[in-house]
């Protein structure tokens, strides 16, 4: 999509991190802007932030884990300007640094936000924008979509980067004017580190109790990782320009796609993947 001005984008996620610069970035450039989250203070912040650059801005606070609560985003955004052009998929949660090891809720909790999120975003915004001819979505995954882990957040990105690369072989192969990008993000400065914020009641599984020393060594690694990570700004321009010029993968950080080598290359020859260490 190379006009942007005066066209509609959907963000969710939209209160912090990534999600809040991709709709800056989008205002920025002309967009009309659908700002989705599950927080409403946050989100009423950011869309008053969002809202200086002078194109229409709305809040819409919404569970993306609930097909219901998508459904009502969507009705909102065609209430109030027609259809959607932009939709980026992006709220997602890290759940606990232990992941739940095999502790279902948290499992569920998870794999609800982070692929269901995009399920049910696909399911209410992509017949418009195929009936319209022209729009694109951008489903944020992750570089755990790509390496191994045992884990609920693994476990959904790996889906995310399926069923991402499935529609953009669908939306090409049926020429419906529709785009698709798949964010996979290395370390990104944000909140993502503090998911447990929007954790459910239902969902506080007995792996994050009292969590041992590991275990905070490892979120104390991932809170270093993420201080040191890109700044979301940066990432929001390169999602601008992936949906400018119809760009499916959008990698923040080549240096980690090339660890992938061995286990491309191990399916590729057919044999046993390197065994890797543990990050720490
Ligand atoms: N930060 C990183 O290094 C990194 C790396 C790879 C992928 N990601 C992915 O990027 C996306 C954005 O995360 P971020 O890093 O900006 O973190 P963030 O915590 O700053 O932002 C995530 C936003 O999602 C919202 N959210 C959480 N649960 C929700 C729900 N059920 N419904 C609607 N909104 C909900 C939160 O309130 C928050 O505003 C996520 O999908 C995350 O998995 C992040």
């Amino acid at each position: 999509m190379r006009e942007l001005t005066g066209k509609t984008a959907v963000v969710t996620g939209a209160a912090s991190g990534m999600g809040r610069a991709f709709a800056d970035r989008f205002a920025r450039s002309g967009m009309n802007v659908v700002m989705s989250d599950i927080e409403r203070p946050r989100l009423d912040e950011a869309v008053a932030a969002v809202s200086t650059h002078g194109t229409q801005v709305i809040g819409v606070v919404a569970d993306v884990a609930d097909g219901d609560s998508v459904d009502a985003l969507g009705a909102a955004t065609i209430d109030v300007f027609g259809t959607a052009h932009v939709v980026c998929n992006n709220a997602g949660v890290a759940g606990g640094i232990t992941d739940g090891g095999l502790d279902v809720d948290n499992w569920k909790w998870v794999v609800d936000v982070n692929l269901w999120g995009v399920i049910h975003g696909h399911r209410v915004f992509l017949p418009m924008m195929v009936e319209q001819g022209e729009g694109h979505i951008v489903n944020t995954a992750s570089m755990a979509g790509h390496f191994a882990g045992h884990s609920g957040y693994t476990a959904s990105k790996w889906a995310v980067v399926g069923i991402t690369l499935g529609l953009y072989h669908e939306m090409k192969g049926e020429e419906t004017g529709v785009g698709v990008s798949c964010l996979c993000p290395g370390w990104v400065n944000t909140e993502i580190a503090n998911s447990d914020r929007n954790r459910p009641e239902w969902a506080s599984p007995n792996a994050l109790a009292e969590p041992d020393e590991q275990a905070e060594m490892r979120m104390q690694f991932l809170r270093d990782m993420l201080a040191g990570g890109m700044d979301p700004g940066e990432v929001a321009d390169m999602v601008h320009e992936a949906v400018c010029e119809d760009d499916f993968w959008i990698f923040t950080d080549m240096s980690m796609v090339g660890l992938l080598a061995d286990q491309h290359a191990s399916i590729i020859e057919n044999r046993n993947p390197t065994p890797r260490q543990r990050l720490r």
